[in-house]
């Protein structure tokens, strides 16, 4: 595209009209995926993963949550590839944001194997992560959406590049829009998609500064946090990130920022007097505009930088290459 832009003043030749024109499709990336994509090779793969992932929630409410989150923290590096499923010493499970805090990899491996079983060596492990998303949102009484389809498994993760893409819950609203921004997403969709804290839970150790040192916080629901979380120690004790309905996937967040009741600093930057205040107001009192923004968001999240055609591959286990 931008040895296209850098030619100065030529004349669009009949060539260089076609190339523009081919270089426009090779860039829209997320117009090669596509919602159908599965519907001859393995037409059984969406209805097996959701009767796994309504199992799986059955069981625990809280693995919907945990489920959301493996999709998101696998786009925002290096794309939507499920490089946060492989196993090794330097992959992305081993990160600081994810290391003793991500889970329902079980679940995911349960699924693959499913899958395989149905249509083995068709279904990659990046388009599960993406399907699983929908339907333990789903699960939990949130909206549906279209998933696209088409995405194949990368061959390398890296934990340095976790570290530098996952946003931490330390950052301001700029750090989080810059965050977001890195990946093509707005201001406007980091609101949107923060709201999946409306499902699961924290650990001590990611809310700890904010229950101590914070002041743009609920006084009883800060007196709550400390006695669930100790200055030190109890790093690993949980609450939940909606304090309201911490299983349905509602718009409870929101009220609970309004509220002063943001678990993270990073969820009460959304609602601290600054450019994000508006939306934080129109969610918490429009429950389907946030629904549907959400799943206008994670559509979009869901096409960031995907392996398609020949590039990457089909894992058939999702914690390994082939
Ligand atoms: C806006 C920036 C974000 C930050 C700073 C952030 C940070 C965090 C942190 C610190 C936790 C708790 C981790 C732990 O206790 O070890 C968490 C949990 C969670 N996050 Fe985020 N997150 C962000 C955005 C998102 C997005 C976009 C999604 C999904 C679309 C998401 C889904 C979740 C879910 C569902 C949980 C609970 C997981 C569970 O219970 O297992 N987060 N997040
Ligand atoms: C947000 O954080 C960055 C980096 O820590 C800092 O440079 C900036 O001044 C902060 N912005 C605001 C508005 O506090
Ligand atoms: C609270 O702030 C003080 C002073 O900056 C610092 O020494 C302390 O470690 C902080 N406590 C937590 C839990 O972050």
């Amino acid at each position: 595209m931008a040895s296209h832009r850098s030619i100065p003043y030529s004349i669009p030749s009949t060539t260089t009209k076609f190339c523009l024109l081919f270089s426009l499709l090779v860039g829209m990336s997320s117009a090669q995926l596509s919602s159908t994509f599965y519907d001859t090779s393995c037409p059984k793969a969406l209805s097996t993963i959701k009767t796994a992932v309504d199992a799986a929630v059955k069981k625990e409410a809280r693995m919907g949550a945990s489920l959301l989150r493996l999709h998101f923290h696998d786009c925002f590096v290096n794309g939507c590839d499920a490089s946060v499923l492989l196993d090794g010493t330097n992959s992305e499970k081993t990160a600081a944001p994810n290391t003793g805090s991500l889970r329902g990899f079980d679940v995911i491996d349960t699924i693959k194997s499913q899958v395989e079983s149905v249509c083995a060596g068709v279904v990659s492990c990046a388009d599960i992560l993406a399907v699983v998303a929908r339907d333990s949102v789903v699960a939990l009484s949130g909206p549906s959406w279209t998933v696209q389809l088409g995405r194949r498994d990368s061959t390398t993760s890296s934990a340095s590049d976790a570290n530098s893409n996952i946003p931490a819950p330390t950052l301001n609203l700029s750090g989080l829009i810059t965050s977001f921004s890195n990946k093509g997403l707005t201001a406007n969709e980091l609101v949107a998609l923060s709201g999946a804290h409306t499902i699961g839970q924290a650990r001590c150790t990611t809310f700890r500064a904010r229950a101590y040192n914070e002041t743009n916080i609920d006084s009883s629901y800060k007196t709550s946090l400390q006695s669930k979380c100790p200055s030190t120690g109890g790093d690993n004790n949980l609450s939940p990130l909606d304090v309201t309905s911490p299983t349905t996937f509602d718009n409870a967040y929101f009220t609970n920022l309004k509220n002063k009741k943001g678990l993270l600093h990073s969820d009460q930057q959304l609602y601290n007097g600054g450019s994000t205040d508006s939306q934080v107001d129109t969610y918490s009192s429009n429950s389907a505009t946030f629904k549907t923004d959400f799943a206008n968001a994670i559509v979009k999240m869901g096409n960031i930088s995907p392996l398609t055609g020949t590039s990457g591959q089909i894992r058939t286990n999702c914690r390994k290459t082939n």
